[in-house]
Order: C-alpha cells, then structure tokens, then sequence
C-alpha cells in the first residue's frame, strides 16, 4: 500500500445531448457526445486506520461532507467490493462548478474510484474502473475515460470519438445550481403530450469533430435539456443571446445547466468573449477552459 494518491479529474461539457423518452426504471435513453474540459478537482487520498470514510472539501458551499458525497459512496463501493479493510480520507479541492451540469459530483466518484486501485495497488483496468463507476450514476464512466465520446444508454455506454485538434470555450457559471432530477422533470413535464423519437448523435457533429472544424461544430451543438433548464432559469436565455451576439461560434446549456458553454476560434477570440460577457453585466463569473483533455488520472502517488 502508498501512502497518498493524488488525483486530477476534469468536468464536462456535452456537445449534443439528446434525450429519449422517460423509461421505467425513471432514467432517459440517451445519445450523447461528450467532451472533457480543462477545469479540474483535485483529490487527495490517504489511507487511515479506523475504516472509515472521510470527505474534507474544506466546508465549500454546497457539496457535501457525509455520504450524500458520489465520492463517498465510490470509496463505500470499492471497499466493500475488494475486501479492503483500511479507511480512506479523500479531500477534494474544487474547480469544476457545483451543480453546474459539468458533471462535477461525478468527477469527484470517477477520481475516488481511479485513486482507490492506486492506493491499494488493486491493477484495475480502465475499463473496470468505468463499470464500477456506472454503478454510482451515468456520468461518472466518462469521467474515468474523458477525451470526447459517445454516451448512450443511460450515459453509461462509452464509445471514445475521433476529434482533431482543440476547442476553445467560454464558460459562463452561475452563482446557483440546477438539480439534474428537477431538469429532467421540467423536460417531461414540457414534453407532455408529444412523441419522443428515440435519441441518436447527429452524424453532422461527429464529421465536425472528426475534421477538428470548430465553426461547424458550434452550429452543430444542441442540448434537449436546454429548454427545461431556460425554463427553470430563464436568465439563461439571456446569456446565450449575449454570448451569440458577441460573436460565439455557438452556445449551449451544460448538460443538465446552468453553466453556459460558448465555442471560440482561438484562444484570443475566447479571451475576447470573456471579456465582453464579464462587461454586459448578465453573467457573474466567466472562465476560458481548453478541450478535450484526459479522464481521472494520477498526478502523484508518493509522499
Ligand atoms: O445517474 P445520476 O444519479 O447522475 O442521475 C441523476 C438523475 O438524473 C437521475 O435520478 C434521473 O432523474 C436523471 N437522469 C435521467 N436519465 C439519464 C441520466 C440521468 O433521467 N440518462
């Protein structure tokens, strides 16, 4: 056993995310594309004596400190699943926004699984990092894998995409979060009475991607969360114009928001547009990050 594992992990953003109809089990069939940005948590973990599990996010408003923490429930998992009896304390300094539809929480459960198989030397697979990761929620198998991927069943199903070159974007963050639960309701909710076509990831998008043509992609991005997450905040509507009107290739809802991703050309066009979404007043806090990047990874595993 080491005696530390630190742990870098990016959030994401989905470049399509198309939505099915509500199933059964109280999940959407979805076709997604995803791709990982360089905004990043880091985690640290040690092991301890006692057994149990901690979680130190340094009292940060709104993520939890018990079990209602995905990475406290990944180390529950991985615990009991390989027999081990030590402890772990997982501390977890933030960048990726909370609640923001960056699939942040997740990321957190994806880095706890990869930190735990180096702390306890378990030689996991990536690809059996990633099942264990879809048992604790859809987002958290691209996590592991990152780069840009399709998703499809709940999310959970991984298939890497070929994408050239790097995307530069602007994030517009909100000061409060979207609950994912409440997005998916507000979209059943407007989609009362309509038919829903299973969903499919748009051939067009994969070509853009393929031939690393950021123009056409940002004409390509679309998210049927979109209008459920505008619903529940409509500022959002706002943003959007704003960010389109300065000049954004395109922009869209994260996932299930309320972050705002807007494509640029280059890193100074990106630059650009921070600056004239900052001075319109309409958005709070707006970041640059690059993609796509790697998945959960070891930064450093000794003392
Ligand atoms: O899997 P995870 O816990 O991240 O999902 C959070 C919530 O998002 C689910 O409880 C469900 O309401 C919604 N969801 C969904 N369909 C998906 C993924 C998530 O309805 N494919």
């Amino acid at each position: 056993m080491i005696d530390k594992a630190v742990v870098r992990v990016p959030g994401k953003i989905n470049l399509q995310l198309s939505v099915g109809p509500l199933q059964k089990d109280g999940y959407h069939e979805l076709a997604t594309v995803f791709q990982s940005v360089s905004l990043f948590d880091e985690l640290t973990l040690t092991p301890i004596e006692s057994g149990a599990i901690t979680i130190d996010c340094g009292g940060k408003a709104g993520v939890p400190e018990g079990k209602e923490n995905l990475a406290y429930r990944a180390a529950e998992l991985m615990m009991d699943r390989f027999d081990i009896e030590s402890g772990v304390a997982i501390k977890i300094k933030k960048e990726i926004p909370i609640a923001g539809g960056m699939a942040g929480g997740s990321a957190n459960a994806g880095a706890a699984i990869v930190g735990i198989d180096s702390l306890f030397s378990l030689g996991l697979s990536r690809n059996e990092m990633e099942k264990l990761g879809a048992e604790l929620g859809a987002d958290v198998p691209f996590t592991i894998s990152g780069g840009t991927a399709i998703g499809t069943g709940r999310g959970d199903r991984i298939t890497p995409v070929l994408s050239r070159g790097t995307y530069y974007w602007v994030l517009a963050l909100s000061t409060s979060g979207l609950s994912t639960p409440a997005v998916y309701s507000e979209c059943d909710r407007l989609r009362e009475g309509m038919d829903i076509a299973a969903p499919h990831v748009s051939d067009e998008l994969l070509q853009s991607l393929t031939h690393g043509d950021a123009k056409s992609l940002g004409k390509k991005l679309v998210n049927d969360l979109q209008p459920a997450a505008c619903s529940l905040k409509p500022a959002l509507r706002l943003i959007l114009d704003v960010g389109i009107d300065y000049g954004a290739l395109g922009g869209i809802v994260s996932g299930s928001g309320p972050t705002v991703a807007f494509l640029a050309e280059n890193e100074e066009h990106a630059l650009d547009l921070v600056v004239a979404l900052t001075s319109s007043g309409v958005v709070g806090n707006v970041v640059r990050a690059q993609g796509p990047v790697p998945g959960a990874r070891i930064v450093t595993d000794r003392t």
